[in-house]
């Protein structure tokens, strides 16, 4: 008999999977289940960059292209980051193209991190800066931001989770799960803390373009701080190209290019297809942007005035997709809420611990849902909710 558990890295072996994970797979066995656990937007891919695609297939484009990927796409994507968020980046040393944000945020964490570095995360966040500072023999330390706060990270909360330790700081606005943003005073603030303590900064841009009447500042647009961050953008969310694997990474060329080492190793360069068909939604998509933005932002609205219309407390999310409401006052944990809404109303919601301890109380929806889908979950919400209150008067 093989002993899997005595070959199989500890390290690994030790690592929770996805609490998002942990509820498709029950919802895969479940007929007539409204679901707004997805974090992807409905959208599909919009037909001229579709077409990109389909067009570098037929020309027969299918080999390899240059590890750090298409001269022509580096190139674009700097004149799309200049264009929209007012930064400048070399697109022959600062500019790397990955396999969706997720392998930058990968790259960036075993790039910098040395066993024993202490990492800054705020949460609750996105699923996997935890498991990636682990691996990277890194210690998160964590911060968690307060719904008082409007979710933003402060600088005191900074200050007082840094040690002679601390290396990075991973800091995600607009955030998933909050929906909460960081405006201009707010990352001053924080420059001047990352400055006095020479840190690094992974700042994952990914929902840049998802802001609901504020424009998006970059962290890394600070003076000073392009020198000490690692820009971590994609694809995915703003241009509804999920499954093409597509984000980016822009750093300071002495980080990009050792980067660009384990990129080169981990997976040669990112799919060529997808690498064309990138190109056509930076240098054509701020329309397509602009479409699909304007409706998350009524299924916002909806999502919110529908919560808080069944006295659930609610942040009004200013980024990404999601709401993520407060629902403590019913006297059930997070995790017991999600599945009795489940199994007794059809409606999967992700409960808020998936994002990090804190997120107890919680529960996460997505609104990158067609708005009769939103409408309908509400709908059932609200019999599940005046069910509770009568069981409790
Ligand atoms: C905050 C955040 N960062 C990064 C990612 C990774 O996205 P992708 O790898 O599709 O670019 C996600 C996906 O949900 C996310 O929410």
């Amino acid at each position: 008999m093989i002993s899997y558990d005595k070959l199989i890295s500890r390290k690994v072996q030790d690592i929770q999977p996805s609490g998002i994970r942990k509820f498709f797979d029950i919802l895969d066995e479940m007929r007539g289940v409204i679901s707004l656990t997805v974090g992807q937007p409905d959208f599909v891919t919009p037909l001229h960059i579709r077409q990109k695609g389909i067009q570098a297939l037929e020309e027969g484009r299918t080999y390899y292209t240059s590890n750090i990927g298409l001269v022509e796409l580096r190139e674009e994507i700097a004149h799309y980051l200049e264009r929209r968020f007012q930064l400048n980046y070399d697109p022959y040393s600062e500019i790397l193209v990955t396999v969706g944000g997720s392998e930058a945020l990968d790259l960036c964490i075993r790039t910098l991190v040395e066993p024993g570095d202490e990492v800054i995360v705020i949460e609750p966040s996105f699923v996997c800066y935890r498991p990636l500072t682990i691996l990277a023999e890194g210690k998160p330390v964590v911060i968690t931001t307060k719904e008082e706060n409007q979710f933003k990270l402060t600088p005191e909360e900074l200050e007082g989770a840094i040690t002679e330790k601390t290396k990075l700081v991973i800091m995600t606005f607009p955030s998933n799960p909050t929906g909460a943003i960081m405006e201009r005073h707010d990352l001053e603030k924080i420059a001047e803390v990352v400055r006095k303590h020479d840190l690094i900064v992974a700042s994952d841009e990914i929902y840049a373009e998802l802001t609901y009447g504020k424009r998006h500042v970059s962290f890394t647009s600070l003076p000073g701080m392009k020198e000490r961050s690692v820009l971590i953008g994609g694809f995915s969310k703003a241009f509804a190209m999920t499954g093409w694997r597509m984000g980016y990474a822009c750093a300071p060329s002495a980080i990009a290019e050792q980067m660009n080492k384990i990129h080169q190793y981990a997976v040669m360069c990112s799919p060529t297809v997808s690498q064309y068909a990138a190109i056509e939604a930076m240098k054509n998509g701020d329309a397509d942007i602009e479409y699909m933005r304007n409706a998350y932002d009524m299924r916002r609205q909806y999502i919110v005035s529908r919560l808080r219309g069944m006295g659930i407390d609610c942040f009004m999310p200013q980024g990404a997709f999601y709401v993520f409401p407060n629902i403590s006052r019913f006297g059930l944990s997070s995790e017991e809420f999600a599945s009795r809404l489940l199994f007794e109303k059809k409606v999967a919601v992700v409960p808020g611990p998936a994002f990090g301890e804190q997120g107890e109380g919680f529960v996460r929806m997505s609104y990158a849902y067609a708005y009769d889908h939103i409408m309908e979950a509400m709908n059932r919400l609200e019999e599940f909710v005046k069910e509770l209150e009568h069981k409790a008067d």
